[in-house]
């Protein structure tokens, strides 16, 4: 299991302080906490309100060791600040988003139940996916399903968004995902693929709402100054993240490879690694996940 690498790369010690950047279900944190023992500390971050109560629930029995707060992991030195918290011994990211976000429709991020075109990780944000999807000019939406998902026919598909919403605004999810089936002419029932034809443009979309790349530099940034750095009774801190798509794992891969040239971290993880096959058969979306773990050193 994915959840074992990590545990066994972050070398927990126990009464460390770790922080949970995408808390989530509170997963991971649990097995974090079972590991920190009575002394250890968890700072657990989500910008979804419904998931952090999830938390909140699941962790009750450590309540006194756990702080949860409702932020982007791209703030996260400000919120260490504001615990007076200076370096912490891991901190761990399990990008995207859980199972419970995308079953439930009225988010909009699948296209398996119809629901409004959404896709906002935090409720507070201004920006929904209609929004973009009815405003980016035609070459804007190509370049963001390409970039974003490589999505290979993206201009003819930008193309048929753009046909479309001159007529009528796109609002929802369904009607969006038979958009992209009709600019691609495939019957989504009759297709041979098991991934549907709109999968790669949903994620694009995703991406850009929730600027996923671009909190996720933020984070990667800010790492090094949080975490404890090795001293003569602890390592150096360190850092996981787990990403589900190449645009993530590139941008991992660069930030800890040009840490390690300048002799910041130490790269614990030379490939990264996968879920094996039973994790995948259980939970299909591990297919995709890659996990790197980088230490601090100086
Ligand atoms: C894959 S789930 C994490 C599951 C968790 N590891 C567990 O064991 O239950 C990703 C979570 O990260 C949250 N998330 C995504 N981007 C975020 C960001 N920039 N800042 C904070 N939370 C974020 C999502 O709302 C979601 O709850």
């Amino acid at each position: 299991m994915l959840a074992d690498a990590v545990l066994e790369h972050l070398a927990i010690p126990p009464g460390g302080i770790v922080v949970d950047a995408t808390v989530g279900l509170g997963g991971h944190a649990a097995r974090i906490l079972d590991k920190l023992g009575k002394q250890g500390k968890l700072v657990g971050l989500d910008v979804d309100e419904t998931n952090l109560a999830l938390a909140k629930d699941r962790l009750a029995c450590w309540s006194d060791q756990v702080e949860l707060r409702r932020c982007n992991f791209r703030e996260l030195r400000g919120v260490l600040d504001s615990m007076g918290m200076a370096g912490v011994h891991a901190i761990v990211a399990d990008l995207g988003v859980s199972s419970n976000q995308l079953a439930d429709a009225d988010r909009g991020l699948s296209f398996i139940e119809d629901g409004p075109l959404d896709m906002r990780l935090d409720d507070r944000q201004p920006t929904t996916a209609a929004d973009l999807v009815n405003s980016l000019s035609e070459r804007e939406l190509a370049d963001l399903f390409f970039h974003n998902s490589q999505e290979r026919f993206s201009r003819r598909i930008a193309r048929r968004i753009c046909e479309v919403r001159r007529t009528s605004r796109i609002r929802h999810t369904a009607e969006l995902a038979a958009i992209v089936c009709k600019a691609l002419k495939v019957d989504p029932k009759a297709r041979r693929s098991k991934i549907h034809p709109a999968t790669r443009v949903f994620q694009a979309l995703r991406m850009a709402v929730n600027d996923e790349v671009g909190a996720l530099q933020a984070l990667l940034e800010a790492a090094p100054a949080c975490l404890a750095g090795p001293s003569t009774d602890c390592e150096g801190g360190r850092i996981a993240v787990i990403s589900f798509h190449s645009v993530e794992d590139g941008a991992v891969k660069r930030d800890f490879r040009r840490r390690a040239a300048a002799g910041q971290y130490r790269i614990c993880t030379k490939k990264p690694i996968v879920a094996d096959d039973d994790e995948c058969r259980l939970n299909p979306r591990a297919r995709s996940a890659k996990l790197r773990v980088a230490q601090r050193v100086a």
